[in-house]
């Protein structure tokens, strides 16, 4: 199955994409993480993506483009996958049609999760990531049984660079003003559900579930 999340900043499409791959067996390609791994090992991508990342800026998608097209002509997508923040303009959602073709595939289901702008802005900042295995908590909403470790190996919990309160607000403005559009475009083509991503993150999954086995 190909599927596609979206939803603004911190309205849990990372948090859901772990449980969801983990039903559906398909890898979670995620444009942020592949960004946030290349500024950490410092590589020429890198350091070009932090420009903007550190800004809450989108990064070009001439650049984005060629991150997804690389990853999607790997084997194990080869089944289906999940892509996690891309695409996030115009330009990206018909670059993604155009390899997608080229593959002879399509997108089955595009899932909005909904979440009011005060909310995220809370979630953002709570937001702690563990910096082994990558996995998200929120230091209200979804602790970890000890604080600043994680559950799952141990690792150490981190805030993301740019999970500030000013970065927060530059990078809802992005979503509003670039990505937002692309929901009337899924719609057109009847792939969009719509899934309200403020109740429990366990509700919100079992309504995600319903959507992509077609019975929500
Ligand atoms: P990216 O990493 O994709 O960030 P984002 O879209 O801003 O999304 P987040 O990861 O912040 O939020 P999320 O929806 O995954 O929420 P999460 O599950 O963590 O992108 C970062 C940057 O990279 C961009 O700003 C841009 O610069 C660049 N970039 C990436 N893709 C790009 C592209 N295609 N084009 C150009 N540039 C690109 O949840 C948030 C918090 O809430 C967590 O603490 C979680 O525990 C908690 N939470 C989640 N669900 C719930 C719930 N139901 N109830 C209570 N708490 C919850
Ligand atoms: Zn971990």
């Amino acid at each position: 199955m190909n599927i596609l999340f979206m939803g603004p900043p911190g309205a849990g499409k990372g948090t859901q994409a772990e449980r969801i791959v983990d039903t559906f067996k398909v890898p979670h390609i995620s444009t942020g993480d592949a960004f946030r791994l290349a500024m950490k090992q410092g590589t020429p991508l890198g350091v070009k993506a932090k420009e903007f990342v550190d800004q809450g800026l989108l990064v070009p998608d001439e650049i984005t483009n060629g991150i997804v097209r690389d990853r999607l002509a790997q084997e194990d997508c080869n089944g289906g996958f999940l892509l996690d923040g891309f695409p996030r303009t115009l330009q990206q959602a018909e670059a993604l049609d155009g390899m997608l073709a080229e593959m002879g595939r399509s997108i089955d289901h595009v899932v909005n999760l909904k979440v009011d702008r005060g909310l995220l802005l809370a979630r953002l900042t709570g937001r702690r990531i563990c910096k082994s295995c990558g996995s998200t908590y929120h230091v209200m909403f979804n602790p970890p049984k000890q604080e600043g470790v994680c559950d799952k190996c141990g690792g150490e919990l981190y805030q993301r660079s740019d999970d500030t309160e000013a970065k927060v607000g530059t990078r809802l403005d992005e979503y509003i003003s670039k990505t937002a559009p692309l929901l009337e475009y899924y719609s057109s083509k009847g792939v969009l559900c719509e899934v309200d991503g403020e109740k429990e993150i366990d509700e919100v999954t079992t309504d995600i579930v319903s959507c992509l086995r077609g019975t929500a």
